[in-house]
C-alpha cells in the first residue's frame, strides 16, 4: 500500500512521515513540488529517505505554475479582499495537481497533505484531488494524530531521530513561492500590532528604497506580460526579474486581516512585488482597450474569480467559465505600459496600445469636430426622464 505526500522537508512534513507508517502501514512516496520556494531542493532527497520514505519525486512546476495558474489569475485581475494577489491560493491547485500525477503513476491509494485542521490549505487541496482523482483516500494528519503543539511535535520527531531544524529568528508561519512570500502568526496574530520592518524578508522597506524613481515597461499580449524594457522573458523569468525591480523599490507590501473560508479572520502580510506591479500595469492598459460596459462587469468578474481561487475552487466548471469569459476580454489587451516606481508606490508612466480605444479627437477640450455637444441635450433629456417623471409624482402628491 502506498500513499504519496506533499513533503516539504519542514518539521511538519517530516513528522508525517513515521506516522503514516505506523499508524497505516503505508509506503510514504514524498513529492516535493517546486513552485519558486527559493530553496534548493535536491538535499531533499537524502533528507526523505532517511526520515523514512521510500522513494521521493522533486516536480518542477514553477513553469506550469505560471502560466496555467498565475496569468490566468492576472487576467482576470482576481484581487482576494481587494488586497490579497492570492500566491498562496494559486499554488495550492498546482501542487495538488502534481501529487495526483505521482499517485497514479505509482498506483497509491492516498494522498496526505501537511495543512492544518483551521485553514484553507487543507480545502485548496482536497478540492483539487478530489476534482482530479475522485478515487484517491486523503489523510490530513493534524485533523487525526495527538500531537496538539510544537513541543510534542518536537519529541515526536526526537524520539524517532528526526533532525529537528534549529529554529530561526523570524517567528512567523511562511509561505514562498515566485509569486509572493506569506507571513502569519508571531506578533501579527494581534492586529491591532504595527508589523516590524523585519517581517518582510525580499522587499525593502519603502522608506529604505532608493530615492530616484526606477522606470519599468512592460509589454503585454492578449493580457499576459511578454516583455520588460522591450526585452522579451520566458514567464518565469519575467516574475523573477520583476520581483527584483519591485523589491528593490519597497513595491508590493500587504498588511491585512483576511477572512479565510474556515470562518476564522487571520492576519497576514504578504510581499508580491512582481506581481503587484503587474496587476497595477495590466490595469492601466484594459484602461485603453476595454469599452466601459466590459470594463465595469469584468469587475464582478474579478471578485468572484478571486474567491473561486481563494477557496480553492480553481476546478470548478465556474472557475473555467469566467476564464472564457476573461480571455474573450484580452483580445486586445495588448500594447506596453511603463510603470514609475518610487519608496513603494508604482504609478503609470504612459500607455501604448495599436488597440486603444482612446480618442484624441474625443476627449479633447480644444477645438472638435467628431463629438457634436448638441447630441448631449437629447440624451440627458431621455436619460433623465425617469427622475423627471418620479419629482413631478411627488409633487402631484404633496398638493392633494
Ligand atoms: N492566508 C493566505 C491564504 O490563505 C496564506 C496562507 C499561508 N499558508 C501557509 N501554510 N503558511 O492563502
Ligand atoms: C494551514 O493552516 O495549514 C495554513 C494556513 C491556511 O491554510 O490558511
Amino acid at each position: 500500500k502506498k500513499v504519496v505526500l506533499a513533503y516539504s522537508g519542514g518539521l511538519d512534513t517530516s513528522v508525517i512521515i513515521p506516522w503514516l507508517k505506523e499508524n497505516f502501514d503505508y509506503d510514504v512516496i514524498a513529492v516535493a513540488v517546486d513552485v519558486g520556494q527559493g530553496e534548493e531542493l535536491d538535499p531533499l532527497k537524502e533528507k526523505a529517505i532517511k526520515t523514512g520514505a521510500s522513494k521521493i519525486y522533486i516536480e518542477d512546476a514553477k513553469k506550469e505554475f505560471v502560466e496555467d495558474f498565475i496569468f490566468p489569475t492576472l487576467k482576470a485581475g482576481a484581487i482576494y479582499e481587494g488586497k490579497y494577489l492570492l500566491g498562496t491560493s494559486m499554488a495550492r491547485p498546482v501542487i495538488a495537481k502534481r501529487l495526483v500525477e505521482v499517485a497514479e503513476a505509482e498506483g497509491a491509494e492516498a494522498i496526505a497533505h501537511g495543512a492544518t485542521g483551521k485553514g484553507n490549505d487543507q480545502v485548496r487541496f482536497e478540492l483539487t484531488i478530489k476534482a482530479l482523482n475522485p478515487h484517491l483516500k486523503i489523510i490530513a494528519p493534524w485533523r487525526m494524530w495527538d500531537i496538539k503543539s510544537r513541543e510534542e511535535e518536537i519529541e515526536y520527531a526526537q524520539k524517532r531521530g528526526i533532525p529537528i531544524p534549529v529554529t530561526k529568528e523570524h517567528p512567523y508561519s511562511m509561505d514562498r513561492n515566485l509569486w509572493h512570500l506569506s507571513h502569519e502568526g508571531g506578533d501579527l496574530e494581534d492586529p491591532a500590532n504595527e508589523s516590524k520592518d523585519d517581517v518582510c524578508l525580499i522587499v525593502t522597506p519603502p522608506a529604505k528604497a532608493p530615492d530616484v524613481p526606477t522606470y519599468v515597461e512592460i509589454g503585454f499580449e492578449k493580457g499576459v506580460p511578454k516583455t520588460i524594457n522591450g526585452k522579451s522573458y520566458e514567464p518565469v523569468e519575467l516574475i523573477e526579474e520583476l520581483n527584483e525591480i519591485g523589491a528593490k523599490n519597497g513595491i508590493g507590501i500587504v498588511d491585512m486581516v483576511e477572512n479565510r473560508l474556515v470562518g476564522i479572520k487571520s492576519r497576514g502580510i504578504y510581499e508580491t512585488p512582481g506581481g503587484t506591479i503587474l496587476y497595477l500595469a495590466h490595469k492601466e492598459l484594459e484602461s485603453i482597450t476595454l469599452d466601459r460596459q466590459t470594463s465595469h462587469f469584468k469587475e464582478h468578474v474579478a471578485q468572484k474569480f478571486a474567491e473561486l481561487v481563494y477557496d480553492g475552487c480553481w476546478y470548478t466548471p465556474l472557475r473555467e467559465a469566467l476564464s472564457a469569459f476573461v480571455d474573450s476580454t484580452q483580445e486586445t489587451v495588448t500594447g506596453t505600459v511603463r510603470m514609475k516606481l518610487y519608496k513603494g508606490n508604482c504609478t503609470p508612466a504612459g500607455i501604448k496600445s495599436d488597440y486603444s480605444l482612446y480618442d484624441v479627437d474625443l476627449a479633447t477640450f480644444g477645438e472638435e469636430y467628431v463629438y457634436n455637444q448638441k447630441d448631449a441635450e437629447g440624451f440627458i433629456n431621455l436619460f433623465g426622464l425617469p427622475l423627471k417623471v418620479r419629482a413631478l409624482m411627488m409633487e402631484r402628491n404633496k398638493k392633494s
